[in-house]
């Protein structure tokens, strides 16, 4: 079937031979809108759907205690599985942070390089920002996935993972 535009107006001296240039709405232009904010949504609810499924599914677990590490030291642990690696740096006397320890490339495993201030791959040079897990150089194209920590009395409890 063809879709046919509708007869414009003529002779009213306006560019687009529309009064105050304003097109009409076709049926056409309305359906590619309303198909395009259905994908969003849809785009939008998958990502919050795998947020949701990583932080739920998630065990809390202490993976160390507060005095365990010394400042800008690290420790290997496995999380949330006994077969995923994960390393937590303690960042300042009171601040830690993890992330997985498999690198977003190629999967490597990164380590803590201190006199960089992130987390290094040794397989294709990819480095990664120990604040947030950004992409600092390297081919690796995603952030290192977060685990979210709480620190309860002396145990720090690994509570989650982020991709974020
Ligand atoms: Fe890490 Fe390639 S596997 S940079």
């Amino acid at each position: 079937m063809e879709n046919v535009e509708p007869k414009q107006p003529a002779g009213d001296g306006s560019a687009s031979g529309y009064p105050n240039n304003e097109r009409p709405v076709t049926r056409r232009s309305f359906g590619k809108a309303i198909a395009g904010g259905i994908a969003g949504l849809i785009v939008a609810g998958l990502w919050g759907l795998r947020e949701w499924y990583h932080r739920r599914l998630a065990p809390i677990r202490v993976i160390a205690e507060t005095n365990e590490i010394r400042v800008r030291g690290s420790k290997i642990f496995q999380y949330p599985t006994d077969v995923e690696p994960c390393i937590l740096v303690r960042t300042t006397e009171t601040d830690y942070v993890a992330y997985s320890r498999l690198c977003t490339h190629n999967s490597c495993p990164v380590f803590w390089h201190p006199e960089d201030n992130a987390l290094a791959c040794p397989c294709h040079g990819g480095l990664f920002s120990i604040t947030n897990g950004a992409v600092l150089q390297g081919p690796p194209p995603r952030p290192l996935p977060r685990v979210l920590l709480r620190i309860r009395g002396n145990d720090i409890l690994a509570v989650g993972m982020s991709n974020t």
